[in-house]
């Protein structure tokens, strides 16, 4: 079946030299559930792509207590630590993946080339996400209508993904489509579905890569984040849209915005870059650096966070070469500084919590 019978012109002008009648052909047609067998415990992303995914899914999930459905699960489903989803369903392939994966309530091992059919009943979800999957499926309109069946009218598909694939299970037109036209396939999806919202885009690239990454010595930017998403047809027209995406640095806040971030660090103690809870840090007691009076303070420890992330290549164009800054709050003072860090384990020995 030619899901493209109906391409949007933009679509049918990047796309048609890229559909071929092997257009969702892999090179590996083996057993999906063979490939999957084996165990990978690995991050398919680096660490600063991966806080960019939590920060989309925290952005954009506004539902109270949500269930949700990660669609083509593994072992994380990247859901920030602020969200509290009444369920989590997990569908995919390996059961000892799916085991592991602390997000979820509960698990579905189901074949999705096999069998588009989602084994669900009609409006069950509020939020589908289908996280750096979305190039392995073989029949994917028919799969996309599927998830707008088991959402509730208004819910979110949430669909994101990078560069990175097993290119041996990826279908032909993905391995051969740029980034860009990977987006607008995606956004085609969604639109021969029938049963979505007009798709909406975001996009993250160029990002410093943490310097910690297996790969940050080959001079590569953080993989790229794109997310494609749209809310069901039949949502409740009076509710409160969901917030833009606007993660992208140089990003301004406006004054209430800046307010209600610190009322927000003061109260939980979370890092208001990367959601992280900060930790409790002991000022020490030396007299020839101690430059505050207090006698702890919190310090944002997580090392893909974006504030650090970036804090290298800012402090290098500064000429400060070899330096990061973490984010400290001052419980006293009720504010939040840089404060300077060599390498990724300074400071870490004044923990205290
Ligand atoms: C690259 S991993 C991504 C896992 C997870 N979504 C994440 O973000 O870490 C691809 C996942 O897609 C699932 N998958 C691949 N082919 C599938 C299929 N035919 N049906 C269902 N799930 C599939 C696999 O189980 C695997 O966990």
């Amino acid at each position: 079946m030619n899901h493209y019978s109906e391409l949007s012109q933009e679509a049918d002008l990047y796309l048609s030299p890229l559909l071929a009648a092997d257009a969702f052909s892999r090179l590996d047609e083996s057993d999906d559930g063979e490939f999957y067998a084996k165990d990978r415990f690995i991050e398919h992303l680096d660490a600063q792509a991966l806080s960019t995914v939590e920060r989309i899914i925290g952005r954009l999930v506004v539902e109270e207590a949500p269930v949700i459905l990660d669609l083509m699960a593994g072992w994380d489903s990247h859901l920030p630590p602020e969200l509290h989803p009444a369920e989590v369903v997990g569908l995919g392939l390996n059961p000892n993946e799916l085991t592991k994966n602390l997000a979820l309530t509960r698990t579905v091992i189901h074949d999705l080339n096999r069998d588009q059919n989602l084994p669900f009943p009609d409006e069950t979800f509020d939020v589908v996400i289908n996280t750096v999957s979305v190039d392995y499926l073989t029949r994917p309109v028919e799969v996309f209508r599927e998830v707008g069946r088991v959402l509730k009218p208004g819910g979110l598909f949430l669909v994101i993904f990078s560069n990175r694939m097993f290119p041996q299970k990826a279908v032909k037109v993905w391995r051969e489509a740029g980034e860009e036209e990977r987006v607008l396939l995606v956004e085609d999806f969604f639109r021969d579905s029938g049963i979505f919202e007009k798709p909406k885009v975001f996009a993250s690239k160029g990002l410093p890569r943490p310097q910690d990454d297996k790969y940050a010595g080959l001079g590569l930017p953080s993989d790229p984040v794109y997310a494609v998403y749209a809310d069901k047809l039949g949502g409740d027209p009076s509710r409160k849209p969901r917030p833009e995406l606007k993660l992208n640095y140089g990003q301004t806040l406006t004054l209430e915005e800046l307010a209600e971030r610190k009322r927000a660090v003061k109260q939980t103690l979370a890092c208001p870059y990367c959601g992280k809870k900060m930790r409790k840090w002991a000022v020490p007691d030396n007299p020839f650096v101690q430059t505050w009076d207090n006698e702890h303070m919190y310090i944002c420890f997580n090392d893909a966070c974006d504030y650090y992330v970036r804090g290298w290549a800012v402090m290098h164009k500064e000429g400060n070469s070899g330096r990061s800054y973490r984010l400290m709050y001052n419980p006293d003072k009720d504010c939040c500084l840089p404060v300077p860090v060599p390498t990724p384990h300074a400071l870490k020995e004044g923990i205290c919590d």
